[in-house]
């Protein structure tokens, strides 16, 4: 395999082209970014741990049958995974209150929902990913209600999967994000990455945040918070 010209640039990651048209490499860089890039900085061994941390989180989903975009880990940075069109939508799902429904909703972080939900972000920068619903997305062209329903169900599968595998961590997984992406063949499948940049994972004993939110809200211990988490995932794992 041979890496050519860099396709993309964006806040955390890089995405080359190979000599292969179905496969990139995606490159994961210690630049942080928060509140749509309005506040930037970079945290030590992000990018080593969200590559190893993706690589573990893809290859168990994959194990459990759900379909990603994750071929290998190549190095300590970069790994190889399919070509894919990522769906402009930002798929969230809520097990417990924080973050911005927290803050829309006047409700204190930390409430465990009695349902699972779901929200949906356009994925548009100039306009801060705004939160839309199905009709919005289907108003832009994102996805077609077919769509959006196999989309759910693969974010609301991939949501056990995660739940019980935090769990086994002695952490509770409160909300998370996912992207997915059509392979050439029109299949949806998995994409982008799932590490503590888009989840929020807190301790179940202490109830300290071990994600980006100690960047966010300059808690500190940040790169320590994501080597906390690689190291629980290789124990729950057996790596
Ligand atoms: O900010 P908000 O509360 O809506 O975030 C919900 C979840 O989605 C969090 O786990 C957050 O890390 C993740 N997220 C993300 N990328 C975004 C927005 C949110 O990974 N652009």
């Amino acid at each position: 395999m041979e890496k050519k010209e860099m396709l993309y640039e964006g806040k955390a990651k890089q995405v080359f082209a190979t000599d292969n048209p179905d496969q990139v490499v995606v490159r994961f860089k210690d630049d942080a970014t928060a509140f749509n890039a309005q506040k930037r900085g970079s945290v030590d061994l992000k990018g080593e741990m969200n590559n190893a941390i993706t690589t573990l989180i893809f290859e168990y989903l994959n194990e459990k049958g759900i379909k990603t975009h994750f071929i290998k880990q190549l190095d300590e940075r970069e790994q190889l995974v399919k070509k894919v069109s990522i769906i402009p939508l930002e798929m969230v799902v809520r097990n417990y209150s924080a973050g911005s429904m927290a803050q829309r909703l006047g409700v204190e972080e930390g409430i465990k929902s009695p349902v699972t939900i779901f929200d949906i972000c356009y994925k548009k920068d100039e306009l801060g990913d705004p939160l839309i619903n199905d009709h919005h997305a289907v108003f832009l062209g994102a996805a077609t209600y077919e769509e959006l329903d196999e989309m759910y169900e693969l974010t609301s599968d991939i949501n056990e999967i995660l739940i019980d595998l935090f769990d086994k961590m002695n952490i509770i997984l409160v909300d998370f994000k996912i992207e997915l992406g059509k392979t050439s063949d029109g299949e949806i499948i998995l994409a982008d990455e799932i590490s503590p940049d888009t989840c929020r994972l807190w301790d179940k004993d202490t109830m300290k945040k071990l994600d980006k939110d100690r960047f966010r809200r300059d808690l500190g211990e940040v790169t320590e918070a994501y080597v906390e988490i690689y190291n629980r995932l290789k124990v729950a794992l057996g790596k």
